[in-house]
């Protein structure tokens, strides 16, 4: 009798349980489609990825590749700036300007307009006029033959760039001199009768955080507003340094938001001192990661623009000797952690799909590779470097970054490492991760499978552990030890 009613019991139980899992387990599981570039995790949260594009790299590899791949949206980084597009006074020249906007239409990418009023990259023949008048009508027919040309074809327009001191007196430039303050409205007016759908922003830097700049912008912006001067937007630039994202940019983003405007980090890029130390990598890592999440928070920030494709084609070390890294690429195109932690930032990164009932869900790794030939053996010379960079109670985050010190660029690898304790890997990016026992085989991915002569590239994964969290101490990679 007894035992009867324990079968009984025990049937029922076993059937509660049977199914809370059927239940548990019909759950779509995390989120159900990947997201596995910049633009299309941008893109499921609502906003554009873009990159400022040097025109004349285009078609170039891997920049294009890169490009064309991860981005949504592209500001020329200076193929219409009034330099360009109206060398001499009344002639004007599109050509560069429409070969980006092909290539954008043609890449659905969004093109944000850049930039119609700013006292650098003028036309010389800009400077030699003396009169406010002679000036406001050079610049209004400036603004008009441009905006016109590009109607219907721009996201929005940086109509007036960096018109501001940081102690939020006006620049003294030209047009600030000679025509005075009024200069600023007249030209988010003329381009407005140009073409009245477009989006039209005030661009400048140091006005991330709450200080004396973002202010003096924000009651001009706010004037704006109260007197009907068509003003849709304005763009944070946000050229940073690492470790120092103001702590207070989605405060700032979303007091500009609640005057009624579109916010846009329109030129990101957070410099550090070069070569780049892993430390400072992993920093701006979390950087970035601050910036995605400030623009997240705030319901109309629609846009995060990166000042550059990769490193190399980045304006930092031009403008600040020794400092550069800025950007989500390195020097050969691979992401950088701060690609990871943005995809991350993004929501994106991990996709898992419904699994039927007693299966256990895959994860994803994001850009899942296409196969790759098989790894030759590499020379002696290559390093790896393991780091925790965060862990708690029964879970980490490692990155590990490979760097080829030998002479011969490294097509195709497999890192291969055992854990000394019982560590597993849940989730691994930038690469395809198999464990059997503490044994672990990680392949490259499609776009990381060339490490140039002293290059590098990094990949992450979050992992369990419990007792202790040691360090791997021996890698190889195609069967090479390393160093
Ligand atoms: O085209 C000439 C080339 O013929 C010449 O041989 C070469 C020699 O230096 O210079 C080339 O022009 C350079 C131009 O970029 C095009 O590459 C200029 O020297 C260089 O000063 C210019 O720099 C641009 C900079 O604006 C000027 O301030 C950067 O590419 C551009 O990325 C940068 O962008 C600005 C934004 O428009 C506004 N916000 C700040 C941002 C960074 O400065």
């Amino acid at each position: 009798m007894m035992f009867h009613r324990l079968t009984r019991k025990g049937f029922f139980v076993v059937t509660l349980v049977f199914l809370l899992l059927a239940f548990v387990c019909s759950m779509p599981l995390l989120k159900a489609s990947a997201a596995d570039t910049l633009g299309s995790a941008a893109a499921a949260k609502g906003r554009v990825f873009g990159a400022a594009v040097t025109g004349n790299l285009l078609g170039t590899t891997p920049y294009t590749t890169v490009f064309d791949r991860e981005f949504t949206g592209t500001t020329p980084g200076n193929e219409m700036k009034w330099q360009t597009t109206e060398p001499s006074q009344g002639t004007f020249n599109f050509g560069p300007g429409d070969a980006i906007v092909a290539h954008a239409q043609a890449h659905n990418m969004k093109v944000r307009g850049h930039t119609l009023v700013w006292h650098n990259q003028l036309a010389s023949w800009v400077s030699n006029i003396t009169s406010g008048t002679a000036l406001l009508s050079a610049m209004q027919n400036h603004i008009t033959g441009e905006v016109s040309h590009y109607k219907s074809e721009i996201w929005y327009w940086d109509v007036v760039n960096e018109a501001f001191n940081d102690d939020g007196t006006r620049r003294s430039d030209i047009f600030q001199n000679e025509i005075g303050n009024s200069y600023i409205e007249d030209a988010f007016v003329s381009a407005h009768a140009a073409d009245p759908n477009a989006k039209l922003c005030y661009n400048d830097y140091n006005i991330e955080g709450v200080n004396a700049k973002s202010t003096a912008v924000y009651n001009m912006v706010k004037d704006f507003k109260a007197r009907g001067i068509p003003i849709d937007c304005v763009g944070f630039q946000s050229h940073l340094i690492v470790g120092q994202v103001p702590s207070d940019f989605q405060t700032n983003l979303q007091r500009f938001a609640d005057l009624g405007l579109d916010v846009q980090i329109t030129e990101l890029d957070i410099r550090m001192p070069t070569p780049a130390s892993s430390a400072n990598l992993q920093q701006q890592a979390t950087d970035y990661s601050k910036v995605v999440s400030a623009c997240l928070a705030v319901t109309r920030c629609n846009d995060i623009t990166t000042w550059g494709v990769g490193d190399p084609d980045s304006w930092i070390p031009g403008t600040f000797s020794g400092q550069g890294a800025a950007l989500l690429f390195d020097d050969s195109y691979n992401p950088k952690p701060a690609y990871t932690a943005v995809i991350q930032a993004l929501g994106g990164g991990i996709s898992v799909t419904p699994t039927p009932i007693g299966q256990t869900p895959t994860p994803t790794p994001i850009n899942t590779p296409s196969p790759t030939p098989t790894p030759s053996p590499v020379a002696g010379g290559v390093h790896v470097a393991y780091q925790v960079v965060d862990q708690w109670p029964s879970g980490f985050t490692a990155n590990v970054t490979i760097t080829n010190n030998t002479s011969t660029a490294i097509n195709g690898w497999i890192l291969k490492f055992a854990f000394p304790g019982t560590q597993q890997i849940t989730n691994l990016w930038n690469g395809q991760v198999t464990q059997s026992g503490n044994q672990v085989t990680i392949t490259n991915a499609s776009y990381n499978a060339t490490i140039a002569p002293g290059g590098s590239i990094s990949l992450g994964f979050n992992g369990s552990w419990n007792g202790s969290n040691p360090a791997p101490t021996s890698f190889t990679l195609n069967g090479t030890p390393t160093r």
